[in-house]
């Protein structure tokens, strides 16, 4: 059974009753089961703004937040026959004393329950377009309460999306997430080194290498700290499949002189982490490769430095942008009497068919975290403009400003698929170097170094233990 420390979840519950209001109340289903194929499930995952509200990981939950603070879960009973096959149940009769809410009963009892909750409240919350048929389960409470106004009760006038509020309250992590996320992000450091050697390693032995084999080191290590799984699908991609930024891991060959990219990381207890490396299989980069790794980890090098309370979220990528672009040009992966400046580049975009993404995102509980990348305050300054590539207006507003306890990757990339006039001695590589960051007062924090991301440092990695 679950230990949870309950005092974390009550703070964010109080935090969450102060935001929705005395005559508030919110209603935060966990996630469904999911079947996999014929009778199997996917491995169970909790919705994270559950999650985050209660620290509760069974399936069938539901909680209620009324304005005055009191949380009440509905969750499985107990139910030795089910017990036995599925695994242990907290039950409503635990829960209070182990998750420190206010009061539980079984899930069965949810409709019942509700109604005498919702009566005489003025606004009902919960999370809009996340669950399927939440919405029509709360018309369908409301209408029950509406058929017995003459009978004295108040229906609520109000449904509000209860996203916004707690993507706000997620995006800056508190001292509790932080320490996990740093956890996770030195459990999935060890991965990738375990990947790397044991590409060298097997190559040196005169091994077949598979991509799978390099994930299964991944997935070992992570298991083997209590990682309950994966943060997300992990890429392993050798040689030209590292061109491919949503690459699976699969059986690609990874020969001797390949570069390998692995985006891959764990999640613990709720919290994912993201890193990627790309370090050459056999490990010692080519003149090629170097030449292109070096310029993207100058990209993420000015990205860190631009990654601080006050800068905008665009900063990071801006920065990572600029040194790009003009890495291009010098290498002459970008022609300069076809493009131009460096300011044409960025301004044109020319850039863009070699870098296509952009250079970071939110991470916490979800890998593609929540929270607004605009910034709340500035909400009505939109500006448009015309995309230089597909002529496309698009609508601008000011990025979100960035506050210590924020946490998100950064993730510059270079990928070179043969085209002409494209230097032959770049076909096929694929490169991104991937860290995640949490905002402090002065810059940011890197969790996810204890992987090298020097080309120095990793050939020398790669060289230990023969
Ligand atoms: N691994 C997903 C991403 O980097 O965004
Ligand atoms: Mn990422
Ligand atoms: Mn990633």
């Amino acid at each position: 059974m679950q230990t949870v420390n309950s005092s974390v979840y009550a703070r964010r519950r109080a935090t969450l009753a102060r935001q929705i209001g005395p005559g508030g109340i919110a209603i935060v289903p966990t996630a469904p089961e999911r079947c996999r194929n014929r009778d199997s499930d996917f491995l169970y995952r909790h919705d994270s703004y559950f999650y985050y509200l209660c620290g509760f990981t069974e399936p069938h939950a539901t909680l209620v937040i009324t304005g005055d603070g009191h949380g009440t879960l509905f969750c499985q009973p107990k139910d030795r026959e089910r017990e036995i096959w599925d695994g242990l149940r907290l039950g409503p009769e635990a829960a209070p004393a182990q998750l420190g809410v206010e009061a539980a009963f079984s899930a069965t009892e949810l409709d019942a329950q509700l109604l005498a909750m919702l009566d005489g409240r003025e606004t009902v919350w919960y999370p809009f377009a996340t669950h399927t048929g939440l919405e029509t389960r709360v018309d369908g409470w409301l209408n029950k309460l509406r058929e017995r106004v003459r009978y004295g009760t108040l229906c609520p006038q109000q449904q509000r999306d209860l996203c916004g509020v707690l993507d706000e309250l997620r995006l800056v992590k508190d001292a509790h997430e932080q320490a996990i996320m740093r956890r996770a992000g030195q459990i999935s450091a060890g991965g990738h080194i375990r990947a790397m050697q044991l590409s060298a390693r097997m190559l040196r032995a005169g091994q077949d290498v598979r991509e799978y084999h390099l994930d299964a080191e991944l997935l070992h290590e992570f298991r083997r700290h209590g990682s309950q799984a994966p943060a997300y699908g992990s890429i392993v991609a050798a040689g030209a499949n590292a061109c491919v930024l949503h690459y699976r891991a699969d059986a690609g060959r990874v020969n001797d002189g390949d570069l390998v990219l692995i985006d891959a990381a764990c999640e613990l207890d709720g919290y994912a982490s993201d890193i990627t490396r790309t370090f050459p299989a056999n490990g010692c980069f080519t003149g090629p490769q170097r030449t292109l790794y070096d310029i993207v980890l100058a990209s993420q090098e000015a990205a860190v430095a631009a990654t601080k309370a006050g800068a905008r979220f665009t900063a990071p990528h801006d920065a990572a942008v600029k040194v790009l672009a003009q890495g291009m040009l010098d290498i002459g992966l970008l022609d300069k009497n076809k493009v131009g400046s460096l300011d044409d580049v960025i301004e044109q975009r020319a850039y863009f068919a070699f870098y296509m993404h952009r250079t970071g995102h939110w991470i916490g509980m979800d890998v593609h975290d929540c929270g607004a990348y605009t910034e709340p305050s500035e909400i009505g300054q939109v500006s448009t403009r015309k995309d230089a590539l597909t002529g496309e207006t698009i609508k601008d507003r000011p990025a979100r400003i960035l506050r210590p306890g924020m946490a998100l990757t950064i993730e510059p990339g270079i990928y070179v698929r043969p085209a002409p006039g494209v230097p032959e001695h770049f076909h096929n590589i694929g490169i991104r170097i991937e860290d995640d960051a949490i905002v402090t007062a002065s810059g940011c924090e890197l969790i996810t170094r204890d992987v090298p991301v020097v080309v120095a440092e990793i050939e020398a990695l790669m060289r230990e233990r023969a």
